[in-house]
C-alpha cells in the first residue's frame, strides 16, 4: 500500500511515551524512508513549548531511544524539521478552533492533502473528550480524506468505561477510523506467532486438546514501578498488562486460522477466542488467581524498595504488582486444556514468552533414565529479549544403553543478521498512517476481554480481605503460584 502524505497530531506530546517511544519510531521509519513525502507531526499539550524547543526535546529522545540513535546530525535536524508544536488546554472545547487553524495553515503549506491521523497519549481521562472536540470541529470526517484515530492504552478501567468509551466514539467515528493500540501486538515475534502457526504444516496437527497438556504465557518484568506509582497503583498487574497484552498473546495462540491475512478475518478469530474463555466463579477466583505485591528486599546486593515505599503509591496499597491465572476456553480446539497466564513486576529477569508444553509419550520406554524426566516435549516462542523460537526434544547420548539427554532446536531472530527488526511503535504507526488495522485491537474483542476480567476486578473490591500474598523484590513472585501448574513435578518455567 502507497502511503499518503498526512500530518499525524500526537496529543499528549509533553509526555513520556511522545518522547521515549512515539518520536523515536518515527526517525526510525524516517531512517528506513517509510514516512509520507509530505509529513508532518504536530505536537499537541498543554505546556508551553516553542516549535523549536520542542524539537530539542525530541531529538534529546531519538539520540537515547531510536534504533537508529546514533545516525549524522544531518538526518536528525531533517528529520526534526518536521516536527512542530501546539500549545492548548485540551480538555477545553472552545481551544481547538485554535488546532483547526493550525492545521489547515501547516496542511497548505507543507501539502499533506488534508490527511489527519490523530493520536491520543494523553491521560486517559481525556479520551473520551478528545475525540468529541474533534468531531465538533468537524474534523473526524472528511470525504476521501484521512481522518484516524489511535487511542493508547488502557482502554477503559473496567468493563464499564470501555463500553462508554466505545460508545462514544462510535457515535463520532466508524469502527474503521479507530486504531486502540496494543503495542504488544506490534512486536515482530508476536506476528510471527500466525506465521509459525498457520505456514508450518508440522505444528497446527498437534495444536489441540490431543497433543497439547496446557500452555504457560509469561510476561516478567525486572525494574519496579519505577516513576509510575500514582498511575500503577490505580491499574495493577490485572489492568496494565493482563487485561490487554497478555489476553492478546492468549487470542493469537489459541485463535482458529483465519480465512484469509486481513483485519477483520483475524480479528473475528480473536474475538471468539474471548468469548470462550470460561467465566471464572468466585472458588476459581479464590483458588486459580494468585495475587503479589513486591516487598522491599536486596537484588545483586542492592537495596529495593518496597511496593508500598513507591512514590505515589497508598502506603496500604492492595494493589497487585504480581498475577497469575489459570484459565479454559470452552471450543473443541482447547477443551480442558489449561492456560497459565502470568505477569509481575521486580522477577529476576526480564521476559516474556509462550511456552507450549505437548503431552508425555503415551508409554516412557526410558524410564530408569534419571536425567530426562519424558514430561513431554516444550516449544518456547520467545516474545523478548533474545527473541526466537526453542524447541526442546529427546536426543540419544552417543554410547552404550539408551540415555535420554534433552536438547536444544533454537532460533534466535538476531541470527538474521542483515534483516532489520523494527520496533513495535514504529510498526503501528506505520500501520495506522497506512489504514492498516490488523495489528489493532477491535472495540468487540476488547470489551470481551473485560467481560472475563471484570469479575475478578468486582471479587477484590468485595473482598478487601481476599488473599494478596507479599514476594520479595528479585523473586519469582508468590510461592503460592508454584502450585498453581496441575501435573505431577510440573511448574512454571523459570527462565533465567
Ligand atoms: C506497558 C505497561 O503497557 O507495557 C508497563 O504499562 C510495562 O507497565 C510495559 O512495563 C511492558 O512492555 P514491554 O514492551 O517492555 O514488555
Amino acid at each position: 500500500k502507497k502511503i499518503q502524505d498526512q500530518i499525524l497530531v500526537i496529543f499528549g506530546a509533553s509526555g513520556d511515551l511522545t518522547y521515549r517511544k512515539l518520536v523515536p519510531a518515527l526517525f526510525d521509519l524516517y531512517k528506513q524512508k517509510s514516512l509520507p513525502d509530505n509529513f508532518v507531526m504536530l505536537g499537541v499539550a498543554r505546556s508551553d513549548f516553542s516549535d523549536e524547543l520542542f524539537r530539542e526535546k525530541m531529538v534529546d529522545g531519538i539520540r537515547q531511544f531510536s534504533l537508529s540513535k546514533d545516525a549524522p546530525q544531518a538526518d536528525v535536524d531533517a528529520f526534526a524539521d518536521k516536527l512542530y508544536y501546539l500549545s492548548i488546554n485540551t480538555e477545553d472545547s472552545k481551544e481547538y478552533t485554535k488546532l483547526t487553524q493550525k492545521l489547515d495553515l501547516l496542511d497548505s503549506e507543507k501539502n499533506t492533502e488534508g490527511n489527519y491521523l490523530f493520536y491520543l497519549s494523553t491521560p486517559p481521562n481525556l479520551y473520551p473528550l478528545i475525540p468529541k472536540f474533534l468531531a465538533e470541529q468537524g474534523l473526524n470526517k472528511a470525504k476521501g480524506k484521512i481522518r484516524r484515530i489511535v487511542i493508547e492504552k488502557p482502554f477503559g478501567t473496567d468493563l464499564k468505561s470501555a463500553v462508554y468509551l466505545n460508545k462514544g466514539l462510535l457515535a463520532d467515528y466508524e469502527e474503521d477510523q479507530i486504531y486502540r493500540m496494543d503495542h504488544y501486538l506490534g512486536k515482530e515475534t508476536v506476528q510471527n506467532l500466525l506465521v509459525t502457526r498457520f505456514s508450518n504444516s508440522i505444528y497446527e496437527p498437534l495444536w489441540n486438546r490431543n497433543y497439547i497438556h496446557h500452555v504457560e504465557i509469561t510476561a516478567a518484568e525486572s525494574l519496579g514501578v519505577e516513576n509510575r506509582g500514582g498511575y500503577y497503583d490505580q491499574s495493577g498487574a490485572m489492568r496494565d498488562m493482563i487485561q490487554n497484552h497478555l489476553l492478546q498473546l492468549l487470542a493469537l495462540v489459541a485463535m482458529e486460522p483465519p480465512t484469509v491475512i486481513e483485519s477483520d478475518a483475524i480479528r473475528n478469530e480473536k474475538l471468539k477466542v474471548f468469548q470462550a474463555i470460561r467465566p471464572l466463579s468466585q472458588d476459581d477466583i479464590l483458588n486459580n488467581v494468585i495475587r503479589g505485591q513486591y516487598t522491599a528486599a536486596k537484588v545483586k546486593g542492592k537495596p529495593q524498595k518496597g511496593y508500598r515505599e513507591e512514590k505515589g503509591v497508598n502506603p496500604d496499597s492492595r494493589t497487585e504488582t504480581y498475577l497469575a491465572l489459570k484459565l479454559y476456553i470452552d471450543n473443541w480446539r482447547w477443551g480442558d486444556v489449561p492456560f497459565y497466564i502470568r505477569s509481575g513486576k521486580h522477577l529476576p529477569t526480564r521476559v516474556s514468552e509462550i511456552v507450549i508444553h505437548f503431552r508425555p509419550t503415551p508409554l516412557n520406554l526410558f524410564i530408569d533414565n534419571k536425567e530426562y524426566c519424558n514430561d513431554g516435549n516444550i516449544l518456547v516462542i520467545r516474545i523478548h529479549p533474545d527473541e526466537g523460537i526453542l524447541l526442546k526434544t529427546g536426543m540419544k547420548v552417543p554410547g552404550a544403553g539408551y540415555k535420554v539427554k534433552e536438547v536444544n532446536m533454537d532460533f534466535h531472530y538476531s541470527q538474521l543478521q542483515d534483516t532489520y527488526v523494527p520496533g513495535a511503535y514504529e510498526r503501528l504507526l506505520l500501520d495506522a498512517m497506512l489504514g492498516d488495522s490488523t495489528l489493532y485491537t477491535r472495540g468487540d474483542a476488547l470489551e470481551a476481554a473485560w467481560r472475563f476480567v471484570q469479575p475478578i476486578l468486582d471479587y477484590w473490591k468485595n473482598n478487601p480481605e481476599a488473599p494478596l500474598y507479599g514476594y520479595p523484590c528479585g523473586s519469582w513472585g508468590p510461592n503460592v503460584a508454584d502450585s498453581l501448574i496441575e501435573g505431577k513435578n510440573m511448574t512454571w518455567r523459570y527462565p533465567c
